[in-house]
């Protein structure tokens, strides 16, 4: 059976680091309001010159390196972002031509939010089991904080800048969960809550980029319900208990519903993968940076099973397991 192998992982954050402490200075917030709430302590901006593309690119060139391929490798070039450098051409466009990979290679990008890096997974996996692509760079990258209203305390500490990216290469497996590589996807959606959590602007109502809105409280309800739910969707589906998992990668929204989550489904508290202390919530590259860091650490070694999930506008969600 052709399964979709994860060979390398590479992550990129900006330079400019943004404190809780110096965001209280500008913002009717404290430190100990963010970190209490959410899990934040700080998150990255990208530079006025630096773009999603900037962000993306970099992240790519590292998953190459640690895949030990060459961009002239890459047949398909998929990039998650609600923050693209341009309304068109996409930004999976820019990419491929920033990094050198060949013309004639298939590039876009995919728009599902927070999401967006479960959808992607989703969309590579598929594409490579029917023979489409052999050597996808899936990238989720985010400028998120250009969406944000600086006045609007509720949502402006929340969100940051970054990128994440993986290579995921065609192999053949025995069809069991021994296998690696991507054993099992959900991605949902139910655009009767798109209010909930949304911009109030886009290329084809006002003609502008909108800023970000969110009621946060909803949000975080309908989040365990969902997330839960797909988690449990995918293991069921693959035949695996919350006992088989060896580390939990979720998108980084909250620490408190990622507890909540892991909570609800028996996942041990030391098998949740943190980094949105250091970052925020990146969106659509929060699960490759959380999954890049562990890799770099240690925490996610070759055999590994882990379960990734994701929530957000849309509302759309979903789940993976994967064996690394
Ligand atoms: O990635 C996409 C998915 N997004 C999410 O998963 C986000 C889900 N939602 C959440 O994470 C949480 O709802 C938040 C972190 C956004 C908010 O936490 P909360 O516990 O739901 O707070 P709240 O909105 O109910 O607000 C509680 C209080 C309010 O004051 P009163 O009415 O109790 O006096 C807010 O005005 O906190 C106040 N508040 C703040 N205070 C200081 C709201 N934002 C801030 C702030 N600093 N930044």
């Amino acid at each position: 059976m052709r399964r979709s192998v994860i060979t390398g992982t590479g992550s990129y954050l900006p330079e400019r680091v943004l404190t809780n402490q110096e965001l209280a200075t500008f913002v009717d917030t404290s430190d100990e309001w963010i970190r209490t709430r959410t899990g934040i302590r700080q998150r990255h901006v990208a530079a006025e010159n630096e773009m999603t593309s900037d962000l993306a690119t970099r992240a790519a060139r590292r998953a190459l390196d640690a895949a030990r391929l060459s961009p002239v490798d890459i047949d398909t070039v998929l990039v998650a972002t609600t923050t693209p450098d341009y309304t068109f051409p996409a930004t999976a466009c820019v990419v491929q031509d920033k990094l050198g990979v060949p013309a004639g290679a298939m590039a876009f990008d995919l728009q599902a939010v927070c999401s967006g890096f479960i959808y992607g997974l989703t969309v590579a996996d598929s594409l490579i089991r029917a023979g489409q692509a052999r050597h996808v760079l899936l990238i989720g990258a985010e400028t998120l904080t250009r969406l944000l209203d600086w006045e609007d305390r509720a949502t402006c500490v929340l969100f940051g800048d970054g990128a994440g990216a993986v290579v995921l290469q065609a192999a053949e497996g025995a069809g069991t969960v021994a296998d690696r590589g991507v054993l099992h996807t959900v991605s949902r959606a139910d655009g009767r809550h798109r209010d909930l959590l949304h911009t109030d602007g886009g290329p084809s109502s006002t003609g502008t980029v909108g800023k970000l809105r969110m009621q946060g409280r909803e949000v975080f309800r309908h989040a365990v319900t969902n997330i839960a739910d797909a988690m449990r969707e995918v293991m069921e589906a693959a035949g695996v208990s919350a006992d088989d998992i060896d580390l939990f990668v979720p998108h980084q929204a909250n620490v408190r519903i990622l507890e909540a989550t892991a909570k609800k489904l028996g996942i041990p508290a030391e098998r949740i993968m943190l980094t949105i202390a250091e970052h925020g919530n990146t969106s659509a590259a929060s699960i490759p940076l959380a999954l890049d860091t562990a890799v770099r650490e240690g925490r996610a070694k070759p055999g590994d099973l882990l379960l990734l999930e994701a929530m957000g506008g849309g509302f759309t969600w979903g789940a993976a397991l994967l064996r690394l």
